[in-house]
């Protein structure tokens, strides 16, 4: 496998305070359910995400459930800073989840989902629910805080028939005593389609200085960088880091960091070991047939804007082992090249 370059010439020099943490830059991993697994996670940090966040966790699994969701606690050696991301539908089930959650954690802070728009979710009380349920929003703040770690709702842009507009929701949040709101600038109706409001976003950045992480429609370094222009301490890169795995690398890169070359034209070879690592590190920690699934998710992005590369998705196809897959990618060198 070919070793990898260091992602930056130079180090960071100018840290990013984000929401009680002080991180390296202001670009995040945002919550992915279904894929900012441990293994992801150190992926994207590899490639230059300050701080990443679990997927969402149901805290009525964590209390009541066989011990399958205590695993998606996990942090994995090396992780950078990491939020988890709970999601109930009372702020009881949720105090005392985190209560287990939080007992010597290594997590540096602690995210509520208010914003999740599933009908499975919506069902429990939990997720953008909790958007009808303000008192019940900001009582689930003020429990938390009381635990110590920095408390991250994440919150979307409030419609106007919700009993609170986007600004009241917010001011409530930071009253309870959040240290930060992620704001997605989507209403729960529009799921994750249309797109995202980015004046939302700037008018709560403006009312809630350094308060206000923003989400949505982040797929190239100046939309993250047109946020964080407008006063928000960070940003969460979440679809975008998924169809293009160099976008942090490259939003550094825009805002003037020192990053290896590699990492903004990044060659076949580069692409090649990258793959063969991810899918290595996820079959080895979720077994063979969860890396393949894993490394396809990933594949498109991946080998993007290379000629031979839909040959490579199409054979890829084909496997549902990692290890047969690999053999393919690693294989795969020969037919993989830049268009010029
Ligand atoms: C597949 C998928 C899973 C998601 N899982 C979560 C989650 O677990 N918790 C959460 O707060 N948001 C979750 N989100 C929302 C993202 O964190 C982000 O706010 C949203 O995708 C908007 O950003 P984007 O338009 O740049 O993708 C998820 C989104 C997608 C597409």
């Amino acid at each position: 496998m070919t070793p990898l370059p260091p992602l930056l010439n130079a180090p960071l020099s100018v840290p990013a305070e984000v929401g009680g943490l002080t991180l390296e830059s202001p670009l995040l991993l945002a919550p992915l359910a279904g894929i900012t697994i441990p293994p992801l996670r150190l992926f994207f940090a590899g490639l230059g995400a300050a701080a990443v966040h679990t997927e969402m966790i149901s805290c009525a699994g964590l209390l009541w459930s066989n011990g399958k969701t205590d695993a998606m606690l996990d942090l994995l050696p090396g992780e950078p800073p990491a939020v988890v991301q709970l999601f109930a539908g009372d702020r009881d089930t949720l105090a005392r989840a985190a209560e287990k959650v939080l007992k010597d954690t290594p997590y540096k802070a602690v995210g509520i989902n208010m914003a999740c728009p599933m009908p499975k979710v919506l069902k429990k009380g939990a997720g953008s629910r909790l958007m009808k349920r303000p008192e019940e929003a900001f009582a689930m703040v003020a429990a938390l805080v009381k635990m110590g770690l920095p408390v991250w709702p994440k919150i979307r842009k409030c419609p106007p028939d919700y009993p609170l507009t986007t600004e009241e929701f917010c001011r409530g949040l930071l009253d309870a005593g959040a240290s930060l709101v992620c704001l997605h600038g989507r209403t729960p109706a529009q799921r994750y389609a249309g797109d995202a409001d980015r004046e939302i976003i700037r008018e709560m950045a403006a009312e809630f200085p350094g308060r206000i992480c923003a989400s949505g429609d982040v797929y190239t370094p100046s939309q993250a960088v047109g946020y964080l222009e407008m006063g928000c301490p960070a940003v969460l890169l979440a679809r975008g880091a998924v169809a293009d795995p160099f976008l942090f690398a490259k939003t550094l890169a825009f805002m003037g960091h020192d990053v290896h070359n590699s990492y903004i034209n990044p060659p076949p070879d580069l692409r090649i070991s990258l793959m063969l690592r991810l899918g290595d590190s996820v079959s080895g920690y979720m077994g063979p047939r969860i890396g393949a699934l894993f490394a396809k998710r990933i594949m498109a992005g991946m080998f993007k804007g290379l000629r031979g590369s839909a040959a490579l998705r199409r054979k890829a196809a084909e496997h549902s082992c990692w290890t047969e897959l690999r053999g393919v990618i690693e294989q795969s060198d020969s037919c993989l090249e830049r268009r010029e």
